[in-house]
């Protein structure tokens, strides 16, 4: 109910100056806000329901009605002032934050999308290949065995008993416990009987994997590196053979020009056994001449030592339950690294085991 003696003097937030003052501390506010978010805060402090304004308001009803008509026109405008001024700055500050947005959140569609360079497959990867597809279109099959094997058929079942000198050479790293009888197979040979075991004969298998030994990493050393071992073993097969399936891979490794040469050699799972060269393809053997100039690739050897080979030893044959009078066999495994480090001209075999991805793109491009 108003109170017909009240004196709206009396009723200092309606005062015109102390309205006026507090839409120009509204508007000062308003306009100072930074952003939205500072402007949300003013907006309460000055229009919400305790701001002065809004508390002279609520005394409206107090007056006496000659007074109110007044007051209230006073207070509208004051809140109509405030309010104009928050919506000024509010348009001012969203349209801030669009911009902001727009052009934080930018798309650069012109943006070259492919930095990365692209990978490539490590050439050791493609050589394996290459030579998996070549005997598998002679009717070949790929074998793997496990890098961790047991010593039976890493050493003994390949007629290399314990303390045979070949233990020796092929620094082994054996697999704890001792008695465990388990090493890191130091050459791929164990596939051998793991075919012959697996498949009886006719038994035709290319096995390219990894192996291990004991060696210090240097520039033509890795304790670890890739061989390619071969077993065929069937009725009536000869040394001509084996040589014409050297051969066959030097040629589809290294041209049509390439030549081998089979040198006596000793393994104890092959007799005879051979180790396979190929003649230099850079100097031709000319660098062996009196007088001629050194060949990088070949060491002015004339010829590259490539790998081991030989007929396949009656007790390999006789480990994996086959008649050596009935069957004969051969065997062949090279070195990997040491394929393809003259082929591609390098010098460290570090450069083919530590996957820098250059060697993998200058070298592994082809497929
Ligand atoms: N396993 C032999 C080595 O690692 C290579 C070889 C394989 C020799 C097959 C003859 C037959 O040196």
């Amino acid at each position: 109910m108003p109170t017909p003696d009240y004196d709206p003097k009396e009723v200092a937030a309606l005062q015109a100056d102390q309205l006026a003052s507090a839409v120009s501390a509204g508007r000062a506010a308003f306009a100072a806000a930074p952003d939205l978010e500072a402007l949300a805060h003013e907006h309460t402090r000055h229009l919400g329901p305790r701001s002065p304004v809004a508390l002279g308001r609520r005394e409206l009803g107090a007056l006496p009605p000659q007074a109110r008509a007044d007051a209230g026109r006073r207070v509208n405008d004051a809140l109509t002032a405030l309010q104009s001024a928050y919506d000024e700055r509010r348009v001012e500050l969203e349209r801030d934050r669009d911009a902001h947005v727009l052009r934080d959140e930018t798309v650069d569609v012109t943006l070259p999308w492919d930095r990365r360079p692209p990978g490539a497959r490590h050439p050791l990867t493609l050589v394996q290949e290459r030579v998996a597809d070549i005997f598998v279109a002679m009717g070949w099959e790929v074998a793997e065995g496990p890098e961790a094997e047991a010593e039976w058929l890493n050493f003994d079942a390949l007629n290399i008993p314990p303390h045979h000198p070949t233990r020796e050479e092929q620094d082994t790293l054996w697999i704890d416990p001792p008695t465990a009888g388990l090493c890191m197979r130091t050459h791929t040979s164990p596939v051998q009987l793991r075919a012959l075991l697996e498949r009886g004969a006719p038994c035709y298998v290319v096995v390219p994997g990894r192996v291990y030994r004991n060696d210090p990493l240097d520039a033509t050393h890795s304790p670890v590196f890739h061989q390619l071992e071969g077993i065929a073993v069937d009725e009536g097969l000869t040394m001509g053979d084996l040589r014409g399936t050297l051969d066959l891979l030097a040629t589809a490794m290294f041209g049509p020009d390439v030549r081998t040469r089979l040198r006596p050699d000793h393994f104890p799972f092959t007799e005879p056994s051979a180790e396979v060269d190929l003649l230099c393809w850079v100097c031709h053997g000319t660098s062996t001449d009196p007088g001629a100039p050194a060949c990088r690739t070949c060491g002015s050897e004339g010829w590259i030592e490539w790998g081991g080979c030989g007929m396949v030893h009656p007790v390999v044959l006789m480990s994996a339950g086959l008649d050596p009078d009935h069957f004969s066999g051969f065997a062949f495994g090279m070195g990997l690294e040491r394929t393809l480090m003259p082929l591609h001209d390098m010098a460290d075999i570090r450069d083919l085991v530590e996957g820098d991805v250059r060697v993998s793109l200058t070298l592994g491009v082809e497929g």
